[in-house]
């Protein structure tokens, strides 16, 4: 069993999670990287060493999903770590996974969002996990071909179940959330959000306060585009999936280069990476409660973790603003 987790994890400020009762870090760590889909170099040893990490440096929230791999890698990787700690520790942590999204036999990505496939893909999430209920469980996303109010009745009977705590949507409108929660309530909601991408500020954060629902964003280092170790000139191996994604390519690149040369300032200033600069911001953002930071190592989830120790002023918050504008 592992110890507990050493100072600074202990000294982290958690926030409420909307309405839920729950208690998160502001930084969590995304368990899409160590699911080795599209992550370079991805093994079971890192991966679960970067898992004991992010709870060492005082994370306690986890983003997972069924879809995260072909066979559940992802979802099985953070039961095995969770199985080093007791269950007083485990108490402690908050799980989130995602049913709606898997892998055809042929690699292809199937959004299915029958209810019986929501049924069956938690019962076999709970087992990949190794816990009782799932803390948050999320909708993956919408499923064109079955009726949104069919899928939040699927969720709603699991609420019923005891088998998850809460319930989440992601990539869903808002006008997709309004037809979900006349079958079911909405406690989180999972969009993206960086400081390339901050579209959710016009009417999804507003509408999310005004229903008192949690906002915890995804993408906030851009697939590591605002991770600061991307610059100019950079050479992508030839499997580098993110090549397919237009902000690593073009215009949309040099402009996130023009955002990491005032972003540096910032990180000199402090003597911190680029990370702990951007993770932080994205943090403190209005309406967000927290968000969640991708790694496959380690170290990498150790720097995203000590954005929740860095002190911005508010001076400095607003002059990143003033940059993005
Ligand atoms: N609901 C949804 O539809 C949805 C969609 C996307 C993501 N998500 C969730 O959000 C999480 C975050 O998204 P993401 O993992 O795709 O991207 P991200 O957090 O924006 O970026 C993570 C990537 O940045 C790089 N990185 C991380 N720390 C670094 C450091 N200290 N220095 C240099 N590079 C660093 C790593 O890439 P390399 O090491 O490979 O360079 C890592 O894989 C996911 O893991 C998942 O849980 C949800």
């Amino acid at each position: 069993m592992k110890d507990q987790p050493q100072s600074p994890g202990n000294q982290v400020t958690r926030r409420l999670l909307g309405s839920t009762g729950l208690e998160v870090s502001p930084v969590a760590m995304g368990c899409w990287p160590i699911a080795g889909m599209t992550s370079i170099g991805v093994n079971d040893a890192d991966s679960l060493a970067t898992l004991h990490a992010a709870i060492d440096s005082g994370i306690n929230f986890f983003d997972s999903a069924y879809g995260y791999g072909a066979n559940g890698e992802s979802e099985c990787l953070l039961g095995k770590a969770l199985a080093d700690y007791t269950a007083s520790q485990r108490r402690e942590l908050v799980i989130a996974s995602k049913a709606g999204m898997h892998w055809e036999p042929d690699g292809a990505r199937k959004f299915d969002a029958s209810p019986d496939r929501i049924a069956s893909q938690c019962d076999e999430s709970l087992k990949r996990i190794g816990v009782d209920q799932i803390d948050v469980y999320y909708l993956h996303a919408p499923d064109p071909a079955v009726p949104l109010q069919d899928s939040a009745g699927a969720f709603s009977d699991l609420l019923q179940q005891g088998k998850i705590g809460c319930v989440g949507v992601s990539n869903l409108s808002i006008e997709q959330m309004e037809m979900f929660m006349t079958e079911c309530p909405i406690s989180v909601v999972q969009p993206p959000f960086n400081m390339l991408q901050q579209q959710i500020r016009i009417d999804l954060i507003p509408w999310c306060q005004r229903h008192d629902i949690a906002v915890v964003s995804y993408w906030p280092l851009m697939k590591g585009l605002l991770a600061g170790a991307i610059r100019r000139g950079h050479t992508f191996a030839g499997n580098d999936k993110r090549l397919t994604y237009d902000v690593f390519k073009g215009a949309a690149f040099e402009q996130a280069q023009g955002l990491l040369d005032d972003v540096d300032t910032i990180a000199v200033r402090h003597a911190v990476s680029v990370v702990e600069v951007v993770v932080n911001w994205t943090f403190n953002q209005p309406g967000i409660t927290a968000c969640l930071c991708g790694a496959k190592r380690d170290w990498q989830i150790k720097q995203s973790a000590s954005a929740m120790q860095l002190k911005l002023g508010q001076d400095e918050l607003d002059w990143i603003d003033r940059k993005l504008v």
